[in-house]
């Protein structure tokens, strides 16, 4: 069983995105899967109950209570935490988590909070323990922006894994709880080559 913690205190940078459409990835693949909603206002587990029956199956967790646990088939556990969390809950959900993804959206206002988030994960001897990765999302590569965030990451030695278009088709895939790899491929077929290496990294030593 893997657990992939998607966090960063910054509202809004894709953190439910990321969430749905990776658990999607793995239920379109038949990996068992469930979704821990982490944030009380719940828009993964909303998306969830948007899904029709016909597409795969994702176990739907509120744990905005602080569950954590899952049914024992579960095999990919995505936990979708809310912008404001404490110390205390970093420490927990970073402990019970395989992978961290941070998501980073190309704005200096945002590029410099998740500086500061990441600097301050790496001073904890605890919370750098785990394999972290920073997804850029709505990213245009080769923005000086991203080449000014790539150096500082660089320097903090935390890798950027993945990088996600700004493309409406993570908004129309959301509208039926569908995750851009159930659309139709030729709408999404660059999108789904984003993904390839950031699941790549994920799985890491995992065979799916
Ligand atoms: N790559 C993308 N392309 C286009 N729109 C996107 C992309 N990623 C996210 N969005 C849109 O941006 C908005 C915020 O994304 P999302 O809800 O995933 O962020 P969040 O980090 O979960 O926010 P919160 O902190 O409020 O939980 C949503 O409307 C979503 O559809
Ligand atoms: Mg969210």
């Amino acid at each position: 069983m893997k657990k992939i913690l998607v966090v960063n205190p910054k509202g809004g940078c894709g953190k439910t995105t990321i969430t749905t459409n990776l658990a999607s990835y793995y239920a379109l693949w038949e990996v068992p899967v469930a979704i821990i909603d982490l944030d009380p206002q719940q828009s993964s587990l909303e998306w969830l109950n948007q899904r029709r029956d016909h597409l795969s199956p994702i176990t739907g967790i509120d744990g905005s209570k602080g569950k954590l646990s899952t049914p024992p088939d579960i095999q990919r556990v995505v936990l979708d935490a809310p912008a404001r969390t404490t110390m205390t809950q970093l420490r927990k959900l970073f402990e019970s988590a395989d992978v961290v993804l941070i998501p980073v959206l190309p704005s200096p206002i945002d590029i410099r909070a998740a500086a500061r988030f990441v600097a301050d994960i790496l001073k904890d001897k605890d919370l750098r323990k785990t394999r972290i990765g920073l997804v850029a999302n709505r990213a245009r590569e080769n923005t000086l922006i991203y080449n000014n965030l790539e150096t500082f990451l660089n320097k903090l030695k935390i890798p950027m894994v993945g990088h996600l278009r700004d493309t409406q088709n993570y908004i129309r895939a959301a509208e039926n709880g569908q995750g851009i790899f159930e659309m139709a491929p030729y709408l999404v077929d660059k999108d789904m080559e984003t993904w390839k290496p950031l699941i790549q990294w994920i799985e890491n030593d995992h065979k799916l």
